[in-house]
């Protein structure tokens, strides 16, 4: 009887140590089972209790449902202190500062020339202009050919072309993009067609040898001159400002008959003269024209029948006119503290 009193007593400083150290939940539940469980320590002693005497079963049965209760209640005791300890935890780990004002992520921006031209675009179509896309690789015959530059005619010269060893070629200007499309397509037309060109040519502050144009034609019954200088005249006020006037000089392209090469007054001193314009007052700006009636045939149209402009400029030129850039090569090094400005 001492010695069952005394085991009891010793099961009781077990469990309740093993209470005492455990760090979580279901450990103590393994210790609830181990003493309290339909078979464990103290459960299966409770059930051995009809093999004492009378006397015996009082005393022991007492002791034994005390320390049944004591060990339900620090087991109860227990599991509230892990829970709040795991949820606490939590909620301090997890704790988040609503009404800190945050990290500004930084937003791309257009790059001037993508911007540029998206404004070009938006202003041609305004006009009832449609966009075409050429080649980049193009071939002898709609680069030059068709264009009225025959094989060893000294105006290939003008375009210092980049051929692959195919035979085809790195598109030097835009001006394929009006074969192309005249080929497949009846008039009436009014077409832009924006894109990138490529020059085999050594860069400095005012080339590239990879840029982008700005080709456009319009092919109708009766497009005149004047159709060109209007166009050109409203487009360059758009962009530029209505302050800006226009200057057509006659030039040459194989291309048109007549041939015009278009200023503006300059942006930067309004046309007095400044180092910008080398005192000049003006700025070359694009080369344009009446479509030449050799185009026209090549294409199967009858000259005698229709009539049409064509113009083509630099996207970088304007670009760094519009937005006062004074090193074409800016464009093309990627500085993101150049671009973020635009
Ligand atoms: N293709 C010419 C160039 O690269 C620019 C040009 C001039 C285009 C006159 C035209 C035009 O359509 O009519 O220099």
């Amino acid at each position: 009887m001492t010695n069952i009193k005394e085991k009891l007593e010793e099961l009781e400083k077990e469990a309740l140590k093993r209470i005492g150290g455990v760090v979580s939940v279901p450990g103590l539940e393994t210790i609830r089972v181990k003493y309290l469980g339909r078979k464990g320590e103290l459960t299966s002693f409770l059930r051995s209790l009809y093999k004492f005497t009378e006397a015996e079963k009082k005393v022991l049965g007492k002791k034994a449902n005390e320390l049944k209760s004591r060990l339900e209640e620090d087991i109860e005791n227990k599991k509230n202190i892990l829970l709040k300890g795991s949820v606490q935890g939590k909620i301090e780990e997890e704790w988040i500062d609503v009404t800190e004002p945050g990290i500004k992520m930084p937003l791309g921006t257009l790059h001037p020339v993508t911007k540029l031209m998206f404004e070009v675009k938006d202003i041609f179509k305004s006009m009832g202009y449609e966009i075409a896309q050429g080649l980049e690789v193009e071939d002898d015959y709609h680069s030059f050919d068709a264009l009225n530059i025959p094989p060893e005619h000294p105006a290939r010269d003008a375009w210092d072309t980049f051929y692959l060893t195919n035979g085809l070629l790195m598109r030097p200007h835009t001006s394929p993009v009006q074969i192309r499309v005249m080929e497949n397509r009846k008039p009436p037309l009014r077409v832009l067609a924006p894109g990138r060109v490529y020059r085999y040519e050594a860069e400095d502050a005012t080339h590239l040898s990879v840029f982008h144009q700005i080709e456009g034609f319009v092919v109708d019954n009766n497009v005149s001159f004047s159709d060109l200088k209007g166009t050109l005249s409203s487009v360059m006020k758009s962009i530029f400002g209505k302050d800006v006037k226009l200057r057509f000089r006659p030039s040459f392209f194989p291309f048109t008959e007549p041939s015009a090469e278009v200023d503006i007054s300059c942006v930067m001193c309004g046309g007095n003269g400044c180092r910008s314009c080398g005192e000049d007052g003006w700025l070359e700006m694009l080369g344009a024209g009446m479509i030449h009636p050799q185009v026209f045939r090549n294409v199967g149209y009858d000259p005698e029948k229709v009539s049409g402009f064509a113009f083509g400029m630099g996207a970088e030129r304007i670009a760094m006119l519009k937005y006062r850039i004074d090193d074409i090569r800016e464009f093309m090094k990627a500085d993101i503290r150049f671009l973020e400005q635009f």
